[in-house]
C-alpha cells in the first residue's frame, strides 16, 4: 500500500523529511471513494507515492493559504469551476503548463490562464415529475421565473455552490440585472424554502412536493444505478430536461485541478494531473460517480449515456469564478435562501 494518509498534525513536518523517493501531495475536496482507486493506479503505472489530504473544499483552501509557502500540498482536487477560481484568486496556485492536458481538455473547461483544468464534467439540468408536467412546457431555465410555475419549483439553496456557478452563468449570458427580475421571480415560484442538496430535491420532486427540480446529472445517476426500491420509486416518477437546447444550451460544471503554488513536488504534481486526463483515469473517474468526461476520448457510464446527448453551454467555465460575487450578491437581493 503506497497510499497513505497523513493526519493534520503530520502534514507539515512532512517537509522536513528527506526525499527518498518521488512522491506527491494531493489536497482533495473528494470523497475518497471517489479517487483513492485512481490514486492507487497513479502509483503503479508512475511508482509515485500519492499522500492524500481530505477535507472540504473552503477548508482546504484555507489551509494552503495559512501553510503559505510551507505547505506540503502539491495538487489541489476540487469541485466547481466557483471552487476553483477562488483557489486562483487566493494565489495559491500556478500555470499547469502541460502540453497533454492542454491537447486533451477543451479549452472551455480549463482556466484561461491556465491555473486550474477540469477533470470530470456534470450538467445542471432541469428534472420533472412525469405526471404533472408535459415535456412540451419546458424551454429554458428563464421560464422557470414565469408564473406558470408559482408554488411548482425545487432547488437547494443560494449557499450552494453550484447554484451561484448557474446564476453566474446566467449572469454571462443575459446580463445582471435581467438575471435579477429572473432570480426574483423563480423565488415567487420555490415549493418550499430552499431545504437539503440535489438528492433531497430529486426526492422531493418525486413525492410532489414540486413539480419541477433543479439537480446535478450524477445525483440523478447515483438514483438510477441504487437498488433500494425507494430510489427506483424516485426515478420511476421523474425524468431529465435539458434546457436552452435552441440557445447556449444545458449549464455545465467541473470538477478540477490545479498545481499549488508553493509545491515542491512540481513534476509529480504535472505527472498526476497528466494521468488524471489519460483515458483510463478519464473512464473509471466518469464512471465511479456518473460524471461526464473531459476528455473526448474517453466515455460516460452506460448510465449516464442513457440520458441522451444534449447541448453544453460552451462559456469558459473561468466565467463562473469571475461572476460569482456577482451572482451571489444577486441571489441574496432576490431573497433566494
Ligand atoms: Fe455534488
Amino acid at each position: 500500500m503506497t497510499l497513505r494518509k497523513f493526519l493534520p498534525v503530520l502534514a507539515t513536518s512532512l517537509i522536513s523529511l528527506p526525499a527518498l523517493a518521488s512522491e506527491v501531495n494531493v489536497y482533495s475536496a473528494r470523497k475518497d471513494a471517489l479517487i483513492v482507486p485512481l490514486l492507487e493506479k497513479f502509483t503503479e503505472t508512475s511508482g509515485i507515492k500519492v499522500n492524500l489530504l481530505t477535507g472540504k473544499a473552503g477548508a482546504l483552501l484555507s489551509r494552503i493559504k495559512a501553510e503559505g509557502k510551507a505547505t506540503p500540498a502539491d495538487v489541489l482536487v476540487t469541485v466547481d469551476a466557483g471552487n476553483l477560481h477562488r483557489a486562483k484568486m487566493a494565489g495559491v496556485l500556478q500555470p499547469i503548463n502541460s502540453r497533454k492536458i492542454a491537447g486533451t481538455v477543451p479549452k472551455n473547461l480549463r482556466d484561461p490562464g491556465d491555473f486550474w483544468t477540469g477533470l470530470t464534467v456534470r450538467a445542471r439540468p432541469i428534472f420533472y415529475l412525469k405526471d404533472r408536467v408535459d415535456v412540451s412546457e419546458l424551454s429554458t431555465y428563464e421560464f422557470l421565473a414565469d408564473p406558470t410555475w408559482a408554488g411548482k419549483i425545487c432547488i437547494r439553496s443560494s449557499s450552494n455552490i453550484y447554484n451561484q456557478s448557474m446564476v453566474a452563468s446566467m449572469i454571462e449570458a443575459n446580463g445582471e440585472m435581467i438575471t435579477e427580475k429572473w432570480a426574483r421571480g423563480l423565488v415567487a415560484n420555490f415549493a418550499r424554502k430552499p431545504t437539503g442538496g440535489d438528492t433531497d430535491q430529486l426526492r422531493a420532486l418525486a413525492a410532489g412536493e414540486c413539480a419541477l427540480a433543479i439537480a446535478n446529472t450524477y445525483y440523478y445517476g447515483r438514483l438510477l444505478d441504487s437498488k433500494k426500491p425507494a430510489d427506483k420509486d424516485v426515478t420511476a416518477k421523474i425524468s431529465v430536461f435539458w434546457p436552452n437546447q435552441s440557445g447556449r444550451g444545458t449549464h455545465v460544471n467541473v470538477s478540477g485541478a490545479g498545481l499549488v503554488k508553493y509545491s515542491k513536488n512540481l513534476a509529480e504534481g504535472r505527472q498526476f494531473l497528466e494521468f488524471m486526463v489519460s483515458d483510463e483515469a478519464q473512464n473509471y473517474y466518469a464512471e465511479i460517480n456518473h460524471e461526464f468526461p473531459v476528455s473526448t476520448s474517453a466515455s460516460a457510464s452506460q448510465t449516464i449515456a442513457s440520458l441522451g446527448s444534449f447541448k453544453a453551454d460552451s462559456l469558459n467555465l473561468g466565467v463562473l469564478g469571475v461572476n460569482n460575487s456577482a451572482a451571489v450578491m444577486l441571489m441574496d437581493r432576490a431573497d433566494w435562501q
